[in-house]
């Protein structure tokens, strides 16, 4: 048995699956972001250690016996988050997550000053990642970056209490931007740059290597047999990709989580950071991948349902009754400030074209329309770099309604796959890259497509309308980007 976990945003989630890669049990524990301050997004690692324990006393409640036998256990998590860790394995002071846009001033600095950046890390400086977050906190808080003996991604942090190692795979390296692409090695000249020491960083591994052993304490402790190997794993996003075996050249899917991504496999580096794409190295050995990433996902779908007092149901069906075609109501969907295309943080959600006749269902569906629009928007910035995208499977907790699979076909214009629990995404993916770690199997063997859903075609009537209504939305942010700033 291989046990996946994958350290989210909003939840850990935890899956056992067998030889024959069938889930055998899941289990999931949420926990809150704190936002300290307009655009920032914190989280204590307490969270996801306490997380942690939930879910594996609930495995064990559900499966003693597949929990007896798991010989790996692979981590998937949230990207881009640093982790200040002092040497005994406090940390001074909360992670800053992957929508925290705080270091607006010192991403542009960094763009400024070192202009090969993109080139050699696959996408240029932006808030999220860490060269200008730890500009900001040389600046605002410099104890704790100074007490911090390592910098740690937030899967890793859990490695380290899990088997008391600081290692990181090389895809979730990538989101901290410190990693040289071609080399898939941390960059000296940035780390030069930056003054920070390779000792503070975790030591690389590719997602299907070994990167750790699960401590004998902690095994007794979960009913887990001794020697349990932790495999390199990866960021959240390519371990979706493994789990739906996206591992070859133009394999594309999107993602519908806290945030939504359009992705795609790369058989080499290939760069496009003037077009906000991120190109980086993927979960597997010699394979990288190109990634339009947006700040908002299914969550602005929750933020509408909390708004309007709604279930996720309930808000869906509202959406659903109102007629065929784009709404008149235009929603920006930048409630954390967005990366592709834009790259500003501080871009915010708008709703456009209120009348007094716009209803919940019309703003819940101008809302997912919205968030479509990105998607395409998205599609073909990809394409315009140079990888055509022929479909698109879907993974994440969004993928759930048929409706708005539907709906999202017609306006990115293309057939979208659903396949079989595609929910479980990352977790299941880290789940393939512990077998891989402990097998040595093949990839293609191991990354197979897992057998389709369903399967969601662009309507060509509702295909012509949206592409007539997309120009708005488009230009719509270009109009306000000035206000915005
Ligand atoms: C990817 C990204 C987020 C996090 C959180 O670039 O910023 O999707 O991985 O899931």
């Amino acid at each position: 048995t291989f046990l996946g976990l994958d350290v989210g945003t909003s939840a850990l989630k935890g899956v056992l699956v067998d030889h024959e890669q069938r889930l055998l049990a899941t289990a999931s524990a949420d926990y809150p972001i704190s936002h300290p301050g307009p655009g920032r997004a914190e989280q204590s690692p307490t969270l996801w250690w306490q997380a942690l324990e939930t879910v594996m006393a609930e495995l064990r409640h559900l499966s003693p016996e597949a929990l007896a036998q798991v010989a790996g256990i692979g981590l998937s998590g949230q990207m881009h988050g640093l982790v200040l860790q002092e040497a005994s394995g406090e940390s001074p002071r909360p992670a800053i997550l992957w929508n925290d846009g705080r270091a607006d001033r010192e991403s542009r600095e960094l763009n400024r000053q070192l202009p090969w950046l993109g080139e050699r890390t696959g996408i240029g400086a932006m808030p999220s990642f860490w060269p200008a977050k730890l500009r900001w906190l040389a600046q605002h808080d410099p104890a704790a970056l100074n007490e911090a003996s390592h910098l740690l991604l937030p899967k890793d942090q859990l490695r380290w209490r899990l088997s008391g190692e600081w290692i990181t795979d090389r895809c979730d390296a990538s989101g901290t931007q410190l990693l040289d692409q071609a080399e898939r090695d941390w960059c000296d000249d940035l780390l030069a740059e930056l003054g920070i020491d390779r000792e503070r960083l975790p030591r690389l591994v590719e997602g299907s290597e070994v990167g750790g052993i699960l401590a004998p304490s902690l095994a007794a402790r979960w009913g887990l047999p001794e020697g349990v190997i932790i495999a390199g794993g990866s960021g959240d996003v390519a371990a979706g990709a493994v789990g739906i075996g996206a591992i070859d050249e133009g394999d594309a899917f999107l993602t519908l989580g806290t945030s939504s991504q359009v992705f795609v496999s790369t058989e080499g580096y290939r760069p496009r950071p003037d077009q906000c794409l991120h190109a980086f190295s993927h979960a597997l050995p010699g394979r990288w991948f190109q990634m339009a990433a947006m700040l908002t996902g299914a969550s602005a779908l929750d933020w509408a349902a909390k708004l309007t007092g709604l279930s996720i149901e309930q808000a869906l069906a509202l959406a659903e009754r109102e007629p065929a075609g784009p709404v008149g109501v235009i929603f920006l969907p930048y409630l954390n400030g967005e990366r592709t295309p834009h790259d500003d943080p501080q871009a915010r959600g708008v709703l456009f074209g209120l009348t007094p006749a716009s209803g919940q269902g019309e703003v819940i569906r101008a809302v997912l329309e919205g968030i479509g629009y990105s998607l395409r928007e998205a599609r073909e910035v990809i394409e315009g770099a140079g990888t055509p995208i022929e479909r698109l499977a879907v993974i994440g907790g969004g993928t759930r309604s048929r409706y708005w699979l539907r709906l999202l076909a017609s306006i990115i214009d293309r057939p979208l796959v659903r396949y079989r629990d595609s929910e479980t995404g990352p977790a299941f993916g880290a789940a393939r890259l512990a077998r891989l770690a402990v097998t040595g199997e093949p990839m293609a063997t191991v990354c197979q497509r897992p057998p389709i859903d369903e399967i969601f075609e662009p309507d060509p009537t509702l295909v012509e309308r949206y592409a007539g209504a997309y120009p708005r939305y488009r230009e719509l942010y270009r109009s306000l980007a000035p206000l915005f700033a």
